[in-house]
Order: structure tokens, then C-alpha cells, then sequence
């Protein structure tokens, strides 16, 4: 008795945000995000459109390929750094808007990897037997705590959902996986104001600390030891070699950072999907996004060996594998 996906979909906002509006917004350039990150536009959200709003989307949609009805779900798990409120959470929000009226609800927040995190625990769910139906969703509206006066920053971020179904199947489809966390090195992203440590205030706003806060060279760095780190050893857990890899799924968060481990895994460039270009950093919802687009497009075939791979603020990073 195992666990699959039953379903993936996703949902971005329609407004879009060029590298040629970010020009005129910063000091900044087409030719400097392009070569740095591979961005050349993102989405985002309007006033009126929330994470939960996107969720919800991503979610009819997930439900619709799953052929499964909302009343069917025993539990949805959102990831998100940029949940609507504290509480309620926003998995609670998609329950009520999908009216899942059985499920059980709660969010995470591991950044980056969070969709990463919520198959780990909608699989472990799984090995439960009154959950069957797990609703898994990776949703940000991250330009929202955007700082559109720093450049090292604004350029990286955009706003969307993704979510998949995951379901028991008597094949186990999770092959392995490697989560970890380094909390030593949280201070490099970071948005400092607004929790209960440093709440709200006239200075905080002032100091501009309810936006994200980010020393980009380091976290850089150890991005890219981190996503090789966890992609290694989620194999090595799965008994999977390199070699017998179809497609490498990273976060997409800098092409640079993707491209190093693609390298040190050994895969050829066809094997790593990229479409950091049209959405930029989308946090926990990359995954998913880049997921559906490999449905829509056909590209995942039954028994693919597929690693899921991301790093982000904590600092979080881990790897899943899974068979398609
Ligand atoms: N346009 C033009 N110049 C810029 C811009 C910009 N938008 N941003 C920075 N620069 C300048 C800097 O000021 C610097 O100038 P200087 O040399 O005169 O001081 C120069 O470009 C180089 O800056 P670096 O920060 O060293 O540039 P780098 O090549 O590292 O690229 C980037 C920056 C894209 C942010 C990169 O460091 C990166 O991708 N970091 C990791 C991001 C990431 O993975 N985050 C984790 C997940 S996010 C999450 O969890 C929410």
C-alpha cells in the first residue's frame, strides 16, 4: 500500500510584471535580471486577489482532474510564507470556498520547499486509514511583502498557486526523500517585523521591515550546496541512481542555481524543467506550477522517475522522489 498524485493544477494571477516595467520602477535592467536569474516576467496579484484566492483556484482545478468531489477530501495542507491572515488558516479559507466539509485544515511554513514538506505529510496521512483523499497546495502572494524600492529583491518575486490530490494507491509512488533545516543562517531571509517579536509599528513601517529582507550573494551559496545536498540524498534514500532520473524539478528560484545541480547530479539539460522565465520566485507554488505545466504539456508519462527539489528561507531545503 503506497501513496500518489492523483492530480496537479495550478493558478496564476493575470496581471503580469515585465523586466521592462521593473526598469522603469528601479535601477535595474532586462539584460541584468535575465543573465542573474533567467526572469523575464512574473505575475501578480491585484488588491483584491489574496493567497487564498489563488489557492482556491488552483484547487477547483486539481479536484476537477482528480474526478473526485470537494466533500471527498479528508485533509488539505497549505504551504505558505504569505498566508492571508494568522489565523484563520488558509487552508480553512480553501475549505470553506471549495465547501470540503469533511477535511481536516491546517497550513505550514517552510518557505520554499513547502509543497516539498506537504507530500512528506500527506504521504505519512496516508499510512492512516481513515485519510485517502489529501489536498496539497503551495500558494504565495509574495509581491505583496515586496520591497519595490530594493532592487536586489523586487526583481525575484512573483505570485501564484499550484495543488495536487494526492491519493492511496497499492503502489507507493514516494520513493524517498531528504528534509532538512539550518536555523543558524534565518537571518539572511528574512521579514523582520510584523510577527510577535517586532510587531507592527510606526518605526517598523518606517524602517520598511514588513518586506522581505535578503543578503542574496550568501543565500545564494548555499542554495546551491543545499538543493545539491538534498537532490543527492533523497536518492540515495530512494535507491535511485542519477542516471535513472526523467526530470530534475527545482524550485525556481535562480536558473544559476538550478543549473549547478543539474550539473552535479550529471543530467543533461533536457532532463530540468525551467520556467523561471514567465514566473519568477514563486516560493512554495514554483513546484507545482512547473508540475502543471508539464502536464498541460504532456511531458510526464507513467513510471517517469521525477525529483522535486527546493531551498529556501530558514533556512528549509529538501528533496522528494517520486514515480509519476
Ligand atoms: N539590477 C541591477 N543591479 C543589481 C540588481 C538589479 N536588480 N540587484 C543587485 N544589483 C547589483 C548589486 O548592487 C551589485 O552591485 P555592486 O557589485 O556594485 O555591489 C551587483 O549587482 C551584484 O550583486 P549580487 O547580489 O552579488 O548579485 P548576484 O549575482 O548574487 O545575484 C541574486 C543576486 C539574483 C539575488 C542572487 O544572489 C540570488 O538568486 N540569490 C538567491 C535567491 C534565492 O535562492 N532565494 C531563496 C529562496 S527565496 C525564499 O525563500 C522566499
Amino acid at each position: 500500500m503506497g501513496g500518489k498524485i492523483l492530480s496537479i493544477a495550478a493558478h496564476v494571477p493575470e496581471k503580469i510584471l515585465t523586466n521592462e516595467d521593473l526598469e522603469k520602477m528601479v535601477d535595474t535592467s532586462d539584460e541584468w535580471i535575465t543573465t542573474r536569474t533567467g526572469i523575464k516576467e512574473r505575475h501578480i496579484t491585484k488588491d483584491n486577489e489574496y493567497t487564498s484566492t489563488l489557492a482556491t483556484e488552483a484547487a477547483k482545478k486539481a479536484l476537477d482532474r482528480a474526478g473526485i468531489s470537494p466533500m471527498d477530501l479528508d485533509m488539505i495542507v497549505v504551504a505558505s510564507a504569505t498566508h492571508d491572515y494568522w489565523f484563520p488558516a488558509t487552508a480553512c479559507l480553501v475549505q470553506a470556498n471549495i465547501g470540503a466539509e469533511n477535511a481536516a485544515c491546517f497550513d505550514i511554513e517552510a518557505a520554499c520547499p513547502g509543497f516539498v514538506y506537504t507530500l512528506e505529510i500527506a504521504r505519512g496521512f496516508l499510512s492512516i486509514p481513515n485519510y485517502n483523499n489529501i489536498l496539497v497546495i503551495g500558494a504565495e502572494t509574495l509581491t505583496k511583502i515586496t520591497d519595490y524600492t530594493d532592487r536586489g529583491t523586487c526583481v525575484l518575486f512573483g505570485d501564484g498557486a499550484g495543488a495536487a490530490v494526492i491519493t492511496k494507491s497499492d503502489e507507493e509512488h514516494f520513493l524517498g526523500s531528504y528534509l532538512k533545516g539550518n536555523g543558524k543562517l534565518g537571518d539572511l531571509l528574512i521579514m523582520p517585523a510584523g510577527g510577535t517579536r517586532k510587531r507592527c509599528s510606526e518605526e517598523s513601517i518606517k524602517n520598511r521591515e514588513h518586506f522581505i529582507k535578503m543578503q542574496g550573494r550568501e543565500v545564494f551559496k548555499h542554495a546551491v550546496v543545499g538543493m545539491q545536498e538534498a537532490a543527492i540524498k533523497a536518492l540515495e534514500n530512494a535507491g535511485i541512481s542519477p542516471s535513472e532520473v526523467d526530470w530534475l524539478v527545482a524550485h525556481q528560484a535562480n536558473k544559476r542555481i538550478i543549473d549547478a545541480t543539474r550539473k552535479k547530479l550529471g543530467l543533461p539539460e533536457e532532463k530540468v524543467y525551467i520556467n523561471i522565465d514567465k514566473y519568477g520566485n514563486t516560493s512554495s507554488a514554483s513546484i507545482p506550477i512547473a508540475l502543471n505545466e508539464m502536464y498541460e504539456k504532456g511531458l510526464l508519462k507513467e513510471g517517469q522517475i521525477i525529483v522535486l527539489d527546493a531551498f529556501g528561507a530558514g533556512f528549509i531545503y529538501g528533496a522528494i522522489v517520486i514515480k509519476w
